[in-house]
Parts: structure tokens; sequence; C-alpha cells
């Protein structure tokens, strides 16, 4: 339970990193003085009366000068209507959606350049055929717009279009593909996100796409691509952006991708991508920021020369067969010297070797991931230098040693994961004098003993904490007294040989997962909270 809430956690952060903006489009509006023209006025007005409005969005869609309604943008210069913004600005779709038919008099606006319908629910229409007359279109976005059915074939005719963005989410699969062949047409095209369509052919669909030369964004996530041809003469080299994820890709990871020399984010997580990962793409792509392969069966020993990763952001290799040393930082220090990686997840792979000395390298660390691997020795006293790490997850290797003191000064550190390794020792109020921020405690299966004194408040309210086989007792850890927040808690067969305090039902108020067997309690009277779990 609490392992998913943090891994969509990531996903979140990981999405976020990334907003690609057409920016060129982004005049301001207040400073025109143009005022609207008579016909494009009205072909506005014939197209909001086809539209369903229930939040009232567009009732600024009222008086003479049209270039000032909200969502209308005029050139300056010749007054022509040349953007319309009608992406639903607020956060849930019922909301503020848009509905109805889209009526677009193509020939009355002819100057448009940017539509932008994203987010509403046209769920009673397909595209209309009639967005293909709008020939000076450079930017169309369709995303989350709730049209079904074929795409229509037309849309071929809008050959000064740069974006292209026909996404939906994942579990809408609303808009087809009927032959891709028309892709090839958009010889202008910059950026193209077909993800969550479906149609495209499985094998075949890079033929087309290869002849968008200037193609600088390509996602193609959730599209049902099982293969990745090898051999290929790739015409889009200016990628930036790449998402294939969440496909069913099988092939392993063909040699062209290193000749994507600008590439700053590659998403191919969510595969069945196969084979040695060639480190060449990454020594090839110095402009890399985002890199995400998770979920996959990639091999390879991708950690040895951590150099490759210094502009890197985020590096996410979780769920693959990878394996080698981790970070063997040769003559102890990175060649850039510092990294900018603000998240590591390397968890569910076959790593070994030690954990490096040089930590302080990562000073903007935020995420660290290494759990389920087979990392041996001890937690270096440098892991303290991470003052930005709000997750440290070792959990499930064969760490042992102390832990040491210097963890306590993590002052951000909301998950601390060390469960299921070999650690020992003694951990006190020293361990925890910093962690103001800690919500979640993971120190089960180790042979810990908690060393704290009874007057001992710490610094954090908790959440959640397993301390299974630790020695907490024999005394009942008299701090969580101090504890507001708590939701899960597990000291089972932690030594505690106690009364139950009289305070412990006001801790427990909340309570959502309790294990306190092999706990001898002593029973006083006990209410609806006990009822509910398991005390063996
Ligand atoms: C808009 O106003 C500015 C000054 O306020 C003026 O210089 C410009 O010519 C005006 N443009 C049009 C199209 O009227
Ligand atoms: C979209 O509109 C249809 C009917 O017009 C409605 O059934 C559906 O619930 C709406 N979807 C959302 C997400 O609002
Ligand atoms: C399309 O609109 C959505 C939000 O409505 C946005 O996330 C996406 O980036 C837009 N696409 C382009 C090409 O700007
Ligand atoms: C698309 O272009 C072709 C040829 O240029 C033209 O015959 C056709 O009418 C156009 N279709 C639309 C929908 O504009
Ligand atoms: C590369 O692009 C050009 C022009 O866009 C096209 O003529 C050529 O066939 C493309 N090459 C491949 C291999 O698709
Ligand atoms: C990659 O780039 C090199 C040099 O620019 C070129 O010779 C090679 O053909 C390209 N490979 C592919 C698959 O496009
Ligand atoms: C990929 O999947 C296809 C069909 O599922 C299968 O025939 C093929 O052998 C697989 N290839 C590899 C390399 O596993
Ligand atoms: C590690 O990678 C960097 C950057 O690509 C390179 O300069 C360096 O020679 C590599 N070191 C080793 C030992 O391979
Ligand atoms: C626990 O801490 C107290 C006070 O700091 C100390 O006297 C005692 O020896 C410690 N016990 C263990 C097992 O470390
Ligand atoms: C209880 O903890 C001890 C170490 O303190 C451990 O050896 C034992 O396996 C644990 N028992 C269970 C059931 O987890
Ligand atoms: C409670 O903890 C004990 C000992 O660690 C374990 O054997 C048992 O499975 C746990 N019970 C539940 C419901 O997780």
């Amino acid at each position: 339970m609490a392992s998913y809430f943090y891994i969509s956690f990531v996903s979140l952060l990981l999405c976020a990193i990334f907003v690609i903006q057409a920016s060129e489009f982004s005049q301001s509006k207040v400073s025109t003085n143009v005022s609207c023209i008579g016909v494009e006025r009205e072909a506005l007005v014939k197209f909001k009366q086809e539209l369903t409005d229930p939040s009232k969005r567009l009732w600024s869609w009222i008086g003479k000068d049209c270039c000032k309604w909200q969502g209308v943008t005029c050139n300056e210069k010749t007054g022509h209507v040349s953007k319309l913004d009608l992406r639903n600005p607020c956060d849930g779709l019922e909301r503020c959606s848009l509905g109805g038919k889209i009526h677009i008099a193509a020939n009355k606006l002819k100057h448009l350049k940017y539509l932008d319908l994203s987010f509403n629910n046209f769920s009673t229409q397909k595209i209309p055929e009639s967005l293909a007359s709008l020939k000076r279109l450079e930017y169309l976005n369709l995303s989350n717009g709730g049209f079904y059915g074929d795409i229509p074939h037309q849309l071929s005719n809008l050959s000064n279009l740069q974006y292209l963005d026909l996404s939906s989410g994942w579990s809408v699969h609303s808009l087809k593909i009927e032959n891709s062949r028309w892709l090839s047409t958009f010889s202008n095209l910059k950026y193209l996100d077909l993800s969550n369509t479906y149609g495209l052919d499985s094998k075949e669909w890079l033929s087309p796409i290869n002849m968008l030369s200037s193609l600088e964004v390509l996602i193609l996530s959730g599209c049902g691509l099982e293969d990745v041809p090898a051999s290929q003469h790739v015409n889009f080299t200016s990628l930036r952006f790449l998402d294939l994820s969440y496909n069913s890709v099988n092939s392993s990871i063909p040699h062209w991708f290193q000749n994507f020399s600008k590439l700053e984010h590659l998403d191919l997580s969510n595969n069945d991508l196969q084979g040695i990962f060639p480190v060449v793409i990454l020594e090839n792509s110095p402009w890399l920021r985002f890199f995400d392969v998770s979920g996959n069966k990639l091999e390879g020993e991708l950690l040895k020369n951590l150099s490759i990763f210094c502009n890197l952001q985020v590096l996410s290799l979780c769920y693959n067969k990878f394996s080698g040393r981790i970070f063997d930082i040769k003559g102890d220090a990175l060649i850039c010297g510092q990294s900018n990686l603000k998240t590591i997840d390397v968890s569910n792979n076959n790593f070994n070797g030690h954990l490096p000395n040089q930590f302080g390298n990562f000073k903007d660390l935020e995420i660290l991931d290494l759990s389920w691997n087979s990392i041996l020795g001890p937690i270096p006293t440098s892991v303290g230098q991470l003052l930005s790490l709000r997750m440290l997850q070792l959990s499930s290797n064969k760490l042992s040693g102390n832990i040491p003191k210097s963890i306590g000064q993590l002052s951000n550190l909301e998950v601390m994961d060390i469960g299921d390794n070999q650690l020992d020792g003694v951990v006190n109020e020293l361990h925890f004098s910093s962690l103001t921020s800690l919500t979640s405690l993971y120190f089960w299966w180790n042979e810990l003993v908690i060393n704290v004194s009874a007057s001992w408040v710490p610094p954090f309210q908790i959440q959640a904490i397993f301390m299974s086989s630790c020695k907490v007792g024999p005394k009942f850890p008299n701090w969580l007294r101090t504890q507001r927040a708590l939701s899960a808690l597990d000291m089972s067969n932690v030594s505690i040989s106690d009364e139950v305090p009289y305070w412990l039902s006001d801790v427990l108020s909340d309570i959502e997962e309790l294990n306190l067997s092999d706990f001898v309690l002593t029973f006083v009277s006990y209410s609806d909270t006990f009822m509910k779990v398991q005390v063996d």
C-alpha cells in the first residue's frame, strides 16, 4: 500500500519536469488596438451558437470588438483573427468543458494560425473535416477534446502545420488513425503527439514519421507499437523529445538512436525492450535531461561511468536487468564535478558493489531509490551531504554496519526506507536530529536497536512507521505520544514487554494499518481501535 503511494508520487514528479510550449504564438493580448473584422466576428458568433457552454466561459463573446473576446487574438497589423485558444482552463474536465458542435466557417476565418480546443467534451462528434480548410493553421491542439472515430485524412491539407496534438488520456482510446501515410505530408511539423490513439501500424509506423525531417517532439505513448526497426536511415535528427512509453516494443534498442544528438528527453518506459542498452546513445546526447527506460528487460552496466549522466536531472532504470557496480566513480570524482541529478531510481535491478563516498557530488538529489538490488557494505557518512533529499530508499539490499548519525541532517527527508538489509547498531536521537519533514520510516528487518530517552520529543510528525524485528523495548516508546498524524504503525516483534499506555488510543485515532503482534500487551480496557486490528 505504502509503496504504491510513493511510486505514483514519483511518476507525477517525472511528468512535471518537461512542459513544452509553443512560445512563438504567445502574443500579448492587451496590446491590440485593432478592432475585429465584421465577417470574422459573425463567423465567431455562429461558431459560439453551436457550442454548449454550461460554465459560461464565453461570456465575454459579446460586443463589436471580437479581438477583445476571451480566447480570441487578432493580428496586430491586419486585425484578422489569428488565434483561437479555447483550451479548458479548469482542472476537472466536467467543470468548464465546451461541448456541442464545431461549426467553423473556414472560408471566413482564413487567417487562423492557432486553434486549441483541448480538454473539452466534443464527445458527440468526429474531428470535423472542415478544419482541413484552415489552410494557414500552424498549431492544432485537439488533445483530450473528446473526439472519436477516424482522424480525417483531409487534415493533411494543413501543410503549414508545425504543432499537431491529437493525444488523449490513457483510458480513452477514441481516435483512430486509418492510414498513417497522411502524416508524411506535414513537412513543417515540429511537434507530433498521437498518444493513446490507435491504428498506427505497429511495425511500419516509423516510415511516415521518418519523412518529417523538422520533427523536434514525438510522443507516441500508448499507441500499440510493437517494433522499432533496427536498420533505418533517420531523417528527423533534430529530435529533442521522444516518448514511446507504454507500447509493446520487444526488440532491442536500435543504434540509430545515437543520431539524435539534440535529445533532451527520452522516455522508453513500460515496453518489453531487450538486450544491452547502447551506452553510446547517452554519450552522444550531451543535452539529455530526462532518461527513463523503466519497466523493460534491458541489460548492461549502465552505471559504470556516471560521468555520462552529468547533465541529467532524471534517471529512471527501475524494473530491468541492469547489473554491474553502482556509482563506480573513477578517480573518486565525477568528471563534471557536480551532478545535476534530482531523481535516481534504479530499483529492482541486479546492481551490486558499494555505495560511493562521493555523495556530496549530488547536491540537487531529491529522490534516491536503490531498493531491490544487491548493494553491499555500509551507508557512507557522506549521505548527510544530500541536503535536498526527500526520499531515501535503500531497502532489500545487503547493506551492513551502523547507520551514520549524519543522516539526521537531512531536513528535507520525507521517506527513509532502509528496511530488509543487514544493518545493525544503535539508533538514537542524533539520527533524527533535523528530520523535521519525515513522514515515513522503514527500519524493519534489520538488527537495529532503537535507544532514545523517554523524554525525547521528535522533530517530526510521522505518518507511517515500520519497525518490525528491531529492538525497541522493553519499554513502550514514549515518544509516540507526541505524534498526531499516524496512519500506519508496525511495532511487531520489537521486544516490548510493557503495559499499554493510556494515551495510545489517542495516537491511534486515525490508524489504518496496525501490527503489534508478539508485543506482550497487558490489555486494560480497550475500545474499538483494537477490535479492528490484529494483535496476536
Ligand atoms: C495601435 O496604437 C498604436 C499607439 O497606441 C499606434 O501606433 C498603432 O498604429 C495602432 N495600430 C493600429 C493598427 O491602429
Ligand atoms: C461529455 O458529454 C457527454 C454528453 O454530451 C456526457 O455523457 C459525458 O458525461 C461528458 N463527459 C465529461 C467528462 O464531462
Ligand atoms: C495541448 O494542450 C494540452 C493542454 O490542454 C497541453 O498539455 C499540450 O502541451 C498542448 N499541446 C501542444 C502541442 O502545445
Ligand atoms: C485538400 O486539398 C486538395 C488539393 O489541394 C483539395 O482538392 C481539397 O478540396 C482539399 N480539402 C479540403 C477539405 O480542404
Ligand atoms: C527523408 O525526408 C525526405 C524529405 O522529407 C524524404 O524525401 C526521404 O524519403 C526521407 N527518407 C526516408 C528514409 O524516409
Ligand atoms: C547517423 O549519423 C551518421 C553520421 O552523421 C551517418 O553516417 C549515419 O548514416 C546515420 N545513421 C542513421 C541510421 O541514420
Ligand atoms: C516479440 O513479440 C513477438 C510477438 O509477440 C514474438 O513473435 C517475437 O519473438 C518477440 N521477439 C523477441 C525478441 O522476443
Ligand atoms: C566516462 O565518461 C566521460 C564522459 O563521456 C568520458 O569523458 C570518460 O572518459 C569516461 N570514463 C571512463 C573511465 O570510461
Ligand atoms: C541507551 O542510551 C543511554 C543514554 O544515552 C545509554 O546510557 C545506554 O547505554 C544506551 N543503551 C544502548 C543499548 O546503547
Ligand atoms: C523477530 O525479530 C528477531 C530479531 O530481533 C528475528 O530474528 C526474528 O526472525 C523475528 N521474527 C519474526 C517472526 O519476524
Ligand atoms: C505482523 O507482524 C508479524 C511479525 O513481524 C508477522 O509475522 C505478521 O505477518 C504481521 N501481520 C500482518 C497482518 O501483517
